[in-house]
């Protein structure tokens, strides 16, 4: 328990990057109430995150899908601020399940905020997505671009929360809202412990890496090289996981206090080609990755990156690892536990 810092609710908070941000939140000594109900997670990260966090975080089981459940929850506990990582984010998927993408994305964004109108919880932190930006504008972007006409499923219940967030703020005069848009999460922390452990066949390029270099996939493909970018593969902004962790901590610094609904690009503002990626990930792992190339994926954008200042202006916060940190930090975790949490 600690003074002065606020107790967060974490929705989503045994996922990929809930759990790095649960860790985070507790080293710097707030305390956390985590609700998941393990769509896209497993129980075995809790006592990890216990381990990292020096002790055990608050967690109950739960699906933001019911507005009774989610009711009780904030019936029963008390907390000044709700970090919203529950959701589903698959872009294949999402393109053939829209409607449980749409159900479950939105339906848990209004729960959410229903339940914080009803018990007087001011303060917000969404988990939004580069992908808000569309097909439209040039890179890098900023949060003064024209957001929507979004390629996928998962990418409009992105735009749809953003919209749907700054319409309860605008009704509310006491709320206050961030919306954190991520370029494109990747690394662990740095004790191995906790990571990006997807279910089944991972779509994202550094868990498909990392399987590749630890034997559990076959083939690793390189989609596309005739994009018009230097080495002819996609660029993209990748960022280490504990940055953006510690983002959420800067939200919330932010918010506190404050009223109105703020959008900030979580990015490095440098991009790297998926062969740098490779290249960078094969140092990190001392082995040589034979990939093969692959015709393009369709939606892949040539090049996104961030441009990170107004998060630098307004949050004090700028990311600090760079692209080998990351790779060795993934590796640390994908051959200390090659199967993942419970496998
Ligand atoms: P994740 O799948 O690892 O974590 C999401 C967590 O939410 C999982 O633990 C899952 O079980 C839980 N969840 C989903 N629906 C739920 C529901 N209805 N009720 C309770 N729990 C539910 O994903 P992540 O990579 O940690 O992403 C967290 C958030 O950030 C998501 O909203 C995602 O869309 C967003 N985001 C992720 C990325 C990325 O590349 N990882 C990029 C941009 C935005
Ligand atoms: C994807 C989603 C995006 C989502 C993000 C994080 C699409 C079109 N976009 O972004 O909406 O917010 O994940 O979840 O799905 N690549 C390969 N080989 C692979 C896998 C990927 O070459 O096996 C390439 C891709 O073509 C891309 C780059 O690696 O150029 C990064 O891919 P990925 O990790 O899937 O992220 P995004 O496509 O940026």
């Amino acid at each position: 328990m600690s003074e002065n810092k606020m107790r967060v609710l974490l929705t989503g908070g045994c996922g990929y990057i809930g759990s790095h941000t649960a860790v985070e939140l507790m080293r710097a000594g707030y305390d956390v109430l985590i609700a998941d109900n393990f769509v896209n997670s497993f129980p075995a990260v809790l006592p990890r995150i216990e381990e990292l966090g020096g002790r055990r975080p608050d967690f109950r089981e739960l699906d933001f899908c019911d507005a009774e459940g989610v009711d009780r929850l904030f019936a029963e506990e008390k907390f000044e601020a709700v970090i919203h990582f529950a959701g589903l984010k698959c872009v294949p998927e999402s393109v053939t399940q829209p409607i449980r993408y749409y159900r479950n994305n939105l339906n848990s964004t209004l729960n959410v905020l229903d339940a914080m109108n009803k018990y007087g919880v001011k303060y917000i932190v969404f988990s939004s997505s580069a992908t808000v930006y569309g097909e439209k504008n040039p890179a890098p972007y900023n949060e003064e671009m024209e957001t929507g006409s979004c390629t996928n499923p998962y990418g409009s219940t992105k735009f749809m929360s953003e919209q749907i967030i700054s319409d309860a703020v605008r009704a509310d005069p006491e709320l206050g809202a961030v919306l954190l848009r991520y370029f494109n999460p990747i690394g662990a922390d740095a004790s191995g412990r906790i990571g990006e452990d997807p279910f089944g066949v991972p779509n994202n390029l550094m868990p498909i890496v990392a399987q590749f270099a630890t034997g559990r996939r076959e083939h690793l493909y390189v989609y596309g090289n005739d994009y018009e970018t230097p080495d002819g593969t996609c660029r993209r902004d990748y960022i280490h996981v504990t940055d953006l962790a510690i983002a959420h901590i800067k939200a919330l610094e932010y918010i506190s206090g404050r009223t109105g609904c703020e959008a900030f690009n979580i990015g490095t503002g440098v991009d790297y080609s998926v062969l740098e990626v490779i290249n960078a990930f094969e140092k990190a792992c001392g082995k040589e990755l034979k990939f093969e190339f692959a015709p393009r994926r369709a939606g892949d954008l040539p090049t996104s990156y961030a441009d990170a200042h107004k998060a630098e202006r307004l949050l004090g916060w700028k990311a600090e690892r760079d692209l080998d940190t990351m790779c060795r930090d993934i590796w640390r975790w994908q051959s200390n536990n090659p199967m993942g949490y419970e496998k």
